[in-house]
C-alpha cells in the first residue's frame, strides 16, 4: 500500500475514468478499478502499477446488474480496506428515443448512471462519514442543463443528487462534487454510434482538463464543477435562460446530430 489513500473509480479502464485513475495514481493513491471488460481492466492495472508504483485492484462488474453493484458497495463499506475517494464515472451515451418501442437502453442507463451512483454514493458516504473524511465525485454533464433525451434527464438527476448528498454530508469532512464536462473525446460517442463530425473544435473539452478542474474543485469544496471557462459561461447561460429557449436549443442540437 502506498499510504496516500485509495480511490475507487467506476469505468476506470477508459476515457474520463482512466484519466482520473492515472491522475490519482500519479499522486500516489492506490486504486480500485471497476468495469465490465476484465482484460481491459487487467491491462490498465498492469500499466498503472508499472508507471506509478501503486496498488491497483480490479473488480469486474456490470453496474446494470444489481448483484454486481452490491459487491462494489460492500468493497466501499470494508473498513479494513478504506476507500478515500469514490469516482462514480461509469456510463454511456444513448440514441434511443423516449417514445421508442424498446426502452431497455433507457432502463439500463438509469441502472448504471442513476441507481448504481445512488447505491455506491450511499455506501461510500456512510463509510467516509464514520471516518470523518473522503471525497465523492459523480459524473454529470452539461447535457444535464439541456433537454436532450433520457441522457439529459439522467445527468440532471446526477447533478441534483450530488447537491442533495452534499447537503446531507455537510460538516462531516466528506466532500461531494458533480463534474459537468462538455464534449470530451473518449470512446463514449463511438460506442453509442453518435456522429460528432459536425461538432466544432470549440465544443470539445480536453480530458486532462476535466480531471484537473474536478480535483482542484474537490479541494475548494465546490459542489458543481464545470471544466473550462467556455463551458462555465455556456452553463451559466443555460441555467438562467428561460426553459423554452433551452428546449428549442436542445431540439436544434438533436436535429443537427441526427441528420
Ligand atoms: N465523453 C463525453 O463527451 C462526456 C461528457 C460529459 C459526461 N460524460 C460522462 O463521463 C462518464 C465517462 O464517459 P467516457 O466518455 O469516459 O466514456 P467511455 O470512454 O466510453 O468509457 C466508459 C467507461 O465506463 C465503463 N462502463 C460502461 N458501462 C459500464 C457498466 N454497465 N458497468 C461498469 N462499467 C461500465 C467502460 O468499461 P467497460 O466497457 O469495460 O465496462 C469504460 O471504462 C459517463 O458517465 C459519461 O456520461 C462523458
Amino acid at each position: 500500500m502506498s499510504g496516500n489513500g485509495t480511490a475507487l473509480v467506476t469505468g476506470g479502464s477508459a476515457g474520463i475514468g482512466l484519466a482520473f485513475a492515472t491522475a490519482l495514481a500519479a499522486r500516489g493513491e492506490d486504486l480500485v478499478l471497476v468495469a465490465r471488460n476484465a482484460a481491459n481492466l487487467e491491462e490498465t492495472a498492469r500499466r498503472l502499477r508499472a508507471t506509478h508504483d501503486v496498488d491497483v485492484e480490479t473488480m469486474t462488474a456490470d453496474l446494470a446488474d444489481r448483484a454486481a453493484v452490491q459487491r462494489v458497495a460492500e468493497r466501499l463499506a470494508d473498513s479494513a480496506r478504506p476507500v478515500d475517494t469514490l469516482i462514480n464515472n461509469a456510463g454511456f451515451g444513448m440514441r434511443s428515443k423516449l417514445t421508442g418501442p424498446d426502452l431497455s437502453e433507457q432502463e439500463r442507463a438509469i441502472e448504471v448512471m442513476c441507481r448504481a451512483v445512488l447505491v455506491l454514493g450511499g455506501a461510500a458516504g456512510r463509510a467516509m462519514r464514520s471516518r470523518g473524511h473522503g471525497a465523492i465525485v459523480n459524473l454529470s454533464s452539461v447535457a444535464g442543463f439541456l433537454a436532450m433525451g433520457g441522457y439529459s434527464a439522467i445527468k440532471a438527476w446526477v447533478m441534483t443528487y450530488s447537491e442533495s448528498l452534499a447537503v446531507e454530508l455537510a460538516g462531516t469532512g466528506v466532500t461531494v462534487t458533480a463534474a459537468c464536462p462538455g464534449f470530451v473525446r473518449t470512446e463514449f460517442h463511438q460506442r453509442a454510434a453518435i456522429d460528432m463530425s459536425r461538432m466544432p473544435r470549440l465544443g470539445w473539452v480536453d480530458v486532462d482538463d476535466v480531471v484537473a478542474t474536478t480535483l482542484r474543485d474537490i479541494g475548494r469544496r465546490r459542489v458543481i464543477s464545470i471544466p473550462s471557462a467556455r463551458f462555465r459561461a455556456i452553463s451559466a447561460l443555460a441555467r438562467h435562460a428561460p426553459r423554452g429557449v433551452i428546449r428549442r436549443v436542445s431540439a436544434a442540437v438533436l436535429a443537427a446530430r441526427n441528420q
